[in-house]
């Protein structure tokens, strides 16, 4: 079974830390966004991904071959015009009767797979929402969809979707995506998949729901570090660092360097790290970074970048350096 992930956009929300590495290679809990897509879905029996690259897409592929030994078709989107274009990009690679799973690279989700993929009908994956302002909202009549309906100003319904979809056959999904592109339907400035879906829905395509309880968003930064704090409540306990504080949970790779510190909780420490005579808290700490003689919670360190002195909260990207006094 064939899984697409499409990751060719900029991240722009996760700025300065995607302007050196894709969104989907940023580190949480231990391992890249997109390392925790790969292990559930292979986890799931899937064989075969279509990865959409654009944006650094050359360190996405690199680090995926590197990782995992499956076999992958990267397909390039020149242009980031929308979901919908990025999935319309795979088509040569697909067969019409082919199922598709479609995953979102920046979504970790905790669910089992197995009936998603064995599902009769093409099903879309939702949780319940507070305040379905923020989403796309799926409405649903007597277990079927009824309509999507984008950002609803008024409550028609609290099921938002969350970025799994499972499509029964592929060419229904690649008929409407054509249809938009066509008459250059776009939502937003962009050919959304949501729309190419709800085409599939008014033509009478049967689509069910399936809840998604464990669905982790690491689109921003602080979505980002609440990811990384629930993931970790799954980590192996440290080591222990003699003349440090380890506060679980925590991830602190074996080549990271930590003296004189407090680590944790909700702490990752990527590998060759440095910290001395710090407290390190709610954090993310970046390969090869340096933190010293500094008090930081809350905090995204990138890769390389250097922080000293006393500031509370930081958002820097890699090779950044700062020394406050
Ligand atoms: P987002 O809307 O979160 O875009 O896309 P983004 O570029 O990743 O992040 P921001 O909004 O600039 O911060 C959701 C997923 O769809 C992919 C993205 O890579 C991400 O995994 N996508 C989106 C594409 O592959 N192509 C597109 O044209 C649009």
């Amino acid at each position: 079974m064939k899984a697409i992930i499409p990751v060719a956009g900029v991240g722009s929300r996760l700025r300065p830390h995607t302007f050196s590495h894709p969104k989907v290679l940023l580190n949480v809990a231990g391992k890249p966004i997109i390392g925790h897509i790969m292990d559930k879905l292979i986890a799931a029996g899937i064989d075969e991904a279509i990865v959409i690259v654009g944006y650094l897409g050359d360190m996405v592929e690199e680090w995926l071959k590197k990782h995992y030994d499956i076999k992958f078709t990267f397909v390039n989107q020149p242009e980031r015009l929308g979901l919908a274009h990025a999935i319309w990009m795979c088509q040569p690679f697909i067969e019409e009767e082919d199922p598709l799973l479609i995953i979102l690279g920046d979504t970790i989700f905790d669910v089992d797979l197995q009936p998603v993929i064995e599902s009769p009908v093409s099903t879309l994956g939702v949780r319940e929402v507070d305040d379905p302002r923020r989403f796309g909202v799926a409405v649903t009549e007597g277990g079927r969809i009824r309509k999507l309906v984008e950002k609803p100003d008024t409550p028609v319904s609290n099921l938002a979707i969350v970025g799994l979809y499972y499509l029964q056959k592929a060419a229904p999904l690649f008929s409407a995506i054509e249809h938009l592109i066509n008459h250059e339907i776009k939502t937003k400035g962009e050919y959304q998949l949501t729309d190419a879906l709800q085409l599939m829905i008014e033509g009478g395509e049967p689509f069910s729901v399936f809840p998604v309880h464990g669905w982790y968003d690491c689109g921003k930064p602080e979505t980002l570090l609440s990811t990384n704090e629930i993931l970790l409540r799954k980590a192996i306990p440290a080591k222990p660092y003699p003349g440090c504080i380890i506060n679980e949970p925590v991830f602190i790779a074996d080549s990271a360097r930590i003296e004189n510190a407090i680590i944790g909780p909700n702490t990752t420490i990527g590998e060759q790290a440095v910290i001395t005579d710090a407290i390190v808290r709610d954090s993310i700490i970046g390969t090869s970074a340096k933190v010293a003689h500094i008090m930081i919670n809350s905090s995204i360190v990138g890769n390389n970048a250097s922080i000293s002195g006393n500031p509370h909260e930081i958002n820097i990207g890699d090779y950044s350096e700062i020394r406050v006094g």
